[in-house]
């Protein structure tokens, strides 16, 4: 052994075995804190703990409305949300700490859910750029601005998987696989935290909607959720592990129910699995009143609901003031026990201890940190290149695209120059003034070696009750007092009068998004319409949508030679397409939700199960799982979204056609650039298991690799396969894989794969 080869693995040693120590060490001080405090409190004040309140608009002045002020100096209320800025969140925090009793400090909490003042791409957006190392500095970014601005809690990742883009909140998801999605979750978990909350610029994070919010029927906002346990198991539940394993400090209730039990009463969900089985040591916060709209699930009174959801194993109650107002007297009546009250007090007590809040309650008060931090140049320039990663180029005929730097561009749409709806859904922070419009991106971008002829060309939609109902936060949807007729003529006249049309079309920022179910998720009739006559003017049309879920394009696919989803980019949006649109950034989104041909095709994902009668494009068959008046498969699958440049796949060569036990098998492919530009590619690892002894999804998603390649370049691209990835739900919910062959597939989406087989035995 050389010298110092020793010395070196005994220190490593000591450091397993201190780690632990000092957390043993740390814990104890904090348990030792905390009991002491708690010691002290009265049961009114540990009530209070739980209480979660929002002043809402009433902040003015005076911080916080007069209810919400005085159970702040009783030391009844254990954090709020819903204020921002150093200066109202020190006033709030100072009642608190300087004028209750205990002086215990709030906890700051707000929906920063992609970004916060400099607002990046929807999740649904930043999800397709499939850079787990990307999303994560977007929501590292995001914790320094929110922390800057003195919040300590976000309200962020949301991990509920969606399957059915008539559910607006899919925009917030990370799209239909749980293993992306998984890997996403704990990504955004680790830029909030930073593995370090008490640091200044850390935020918790708050993984939600748990659970299984975003399989509500039908689509439609807050509906019931029915699912077995190994759909659960195999499907919805993993992205939420992965967040809790990440070291999530906080999980929130959703609001559906699960098994004919709301989850915020749910005690399977919230103590059995999450606690007993995941370990999950953080606290658990309802959504948004979610105590008190279980008395219109049909689950009791205040007093019932608000008991059923303590002792389910809720800590915290957002906004319906069901723990506050009734908790001690089911005490009284015996309903709940004191044990119950102060195990979810502690739960608080010690996310603030972690937080840092004890030590320094205005730890991430800093107005100078805020002024420098908060919409830097650098964070802003971030936002352009993170955008631009999540575009995804769903169409490219005769290579429409990249526009040259020169000739004259008709730019048209409601969306082409529009800063209300730049930011998206969710932006609660965001100031769409500070935006980019596309006309602005294309401006500065190409500069004076383009004319730009601008003409809004439609509404977004010309149906005012429609409008009126998607306005809630604003006029997002502007109904212009000229006729359709006229300006669709000016749209026209732009476009006779240029070499090529760019057309920005889709949806206002609050078509997606919470309460924002759609039945019909095509382009309104009036922007088709738009579309069609710019079309019949014979000049080549590029289509930029602004969308929040996958929309029904079967006609635009047809008939548009080229069409870029840009999704909800935020703050640089328009820069950032800009760029796409120029070739200054080679586009490499891939989309992570299927698009539908038609929305009665709804639920379509690409990892279904292959039923008895399999549908395998046969012509006219009959007594197949398929529909008579569309095909089964998706319009753009799961995965897909093209590049200027074009990628070639060798055959996947395994390192063994049979393997035993633990093995590793590599499945490698040589990927080659053989086009013009220089770009990047999403290989993607798919594993097939076609028998086993629960019926399997065709096939899982089990890996992924982006790389870069200069026009002509050749790389090789290596995926390990351990069985770890062969594993799935057993009808007794065992996590385990079972001896035969399985098909691993590499490919460039879901559908386009290269296959090898391997027989793998245990
Ligand atoms: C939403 C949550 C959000 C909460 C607080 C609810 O309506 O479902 O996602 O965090 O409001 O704003």
């Amino acid at each position: 052994m050389k010298k110092g080869t020793k010395t070196r693995w005994l220190l490593a040693g000591v450091g397993l075995l201190a780690m632990p120590l000092v957390m043993q060490a740390q814990d104890a001080k904090m348990n030792t804190f905390i009991s002491n405090l708690m010691a002290k409190m009265t049961l009114d004040e540990k009530i209070g703990q739980l209480n979660l309140v929002t002043p809402g608009g009433a902040v003015t002045g005076a911080v916080v409305s007069q209810g919400v002020e005085e159970n702040l100096k009783k030391g009844l209320v254990g954090g709020m949300f819903g204020i921002t800025g150093p200066a109202k969140i020190r006033q709030a925090q100072e009642l608190a700490v300087k004028q209750s009793r205990l002086h215990i400090p709030l906890l700051f909490g707000l929906d920063v859910i992609h970004g916060h003042k400099t607002v990046f791409p929807i999740p649904l957006g930043l999800s397709c750029s499939w850079d787990t190392a990307l999303i994560r500095h977007s929501a590292r970014i995001a914790a320094t601005e929110a922390s800057a601005d003195g919040l300590d809690w976000a309200y962020s990742p949301m991990v509920d998987i969606g399957r059915d883009p008539r559910w607006g909140r899919v925009s917030e998801g990370s799209g239909e696989d749980t293993w992306l999605g998984s890997q996403i979750a704990k990504s955004m978990v680790k830029g909030y935290q930073n593995n370090n909350l008490a640091a200044n610029d850390a935020v918790m994070a708050c993984v939600k909607h748990f659970a299984l919010y975003g399989a509500a029927e039908a689509g439609r906002d807050y509906n019931t959720v029915d699912m077995s346990r190994i759909k659960m198991y195999e499907h919805y539940l993993p992205p939420y592990k992965a967040a809790v394993d990440a070291g999530a400090g906080s999980i929130m209730s959703s609001f559906n129910d699960i098994d004919g039990i709301p989850a915020s009463a749910n005690k399977w969900l919230m103590t059995d699995l999450l606690r007993k089985q995941w370990g999950f040591n953080g606290f658990v916060v309802t959504d948004y009143t979610a105590i008190s709209e279980m008395i219109a699930h049909g689950m009791g009174d205040l007093s019932e609901v608000s008991a059923l959801s303590l002792k389910a194993g809720v800590d915290m109650d957002m906004v319906s003031e069901g723990f506050l107002g009734t908790l001690k007297q089911s005490l009284a009546a015996g309903k709940i026990t004191k044990q119950e009250i102060e195990t979810a007090c502690r739960r608080i007590l010690e996310a603030k201890y972690k937080l840092g809040l004890f030590e320094d309650p205005y730890r991430r008060l800093n107005d100078q940190r805020a002024a420098d931090i908060i919409l830097s140049a650098q964070n802003r320039q971030e936002a352009r290149a993170i955008a631009a990663r999540s575009f995804v180029l769903l169409k490219n005929e005769n290579q429409v695209l990249p526009l040259q730097k020169k000739g004259t561009v008709a730019l048209v749409g409601p969306l082409a120059d529009n800063h209300r709806n730049m930011l998206g859904t969710w932006s609660v922070s965001g100031d769409f003034d500070k935006s980019v419009t596309v006309r602005q991106g294309l401006e500065s971008v190409a500069g004076n070696a383009v004319n730009i002829v601008y003409a809004k060309g439609a509404n977004i939609s010309d149906d005012t009750t429609f409008a009126r109902k998607v306005n809630v936060f604003g006029k997002e949807i502007e109904i212009d007092s000229r006729s359709a007729a006229d300006m669709v003529a000016e749209a026209v006249a732009a476009a006779n009068k240029s070499d090529v049309v760019v057309a920005v079309l889709g949806e206002a920022a609050d078509m997606s998004g919470e309460s924002s179910s759609r039945s019909d998720i095509g382009l309104p009739a009036n922007q088709q319409a738009l579309l069609k006559a710019l079309l019949a003017t014979g000049k080549p049309v590029v289509l930029v949508l602004f969308n929040g879920r996958p929309l029904t394009l079967e006609w635009e696919n047809e008939h548009v030679p080229a069409i870029l989803d840009a999704w909800f980019g935020g703050t640089e949006a328009g820069n950032a397409i800009a760029d796409v649109l120029f070739g200054n950034y080679n586009p490499a989104g891939k989309i992570t939700a299927s698009f539908p041909r038609n929305v009665g095709q709804i639920p379509v994902y690409y990892n279904h199960k292959n039923t008895g009668r399999p549908y395998n494009n046969e012509f006219e068959s009959k007594f197949k799982s398929n529909y008579l008046d569309v095909d089964n498969s998706p319009l753009y699958p799961f995965g897909y979204g093209l590049s200027y440049t074009q990628f070639q796949y060798s055959d996947v060569v395994l390192s063994t056609a049979k393997a035993t036990g633990n093995a590793t098998v590599t499945a490698s492919v040589t990927v080659t650039n053989t086009g013009k530009y220089a770009g990047e590619e999403v290989v993607q690892l798919y594993i097939a298991d076609p028998v086993a002894s629960v019926t399997r999804s065709v096939k899982e998603l089990r890996g992924f690799q982006k790389v870069m390649l200069q026009p002509g370049e050749s790389k090789q691209v290596v995926f390990p396969v351990t069985t770890e990835l062969l594993k799935f739900y057993n009808s007794n919910l065992k996590f385990d894989w079972e001896p035969g062959e399985f098909i691993i597939q590499v490919g460039t989406n879901s559908q386009n794969v290269k296959s090898a087989k391997v027989i793998w035995n245990k």
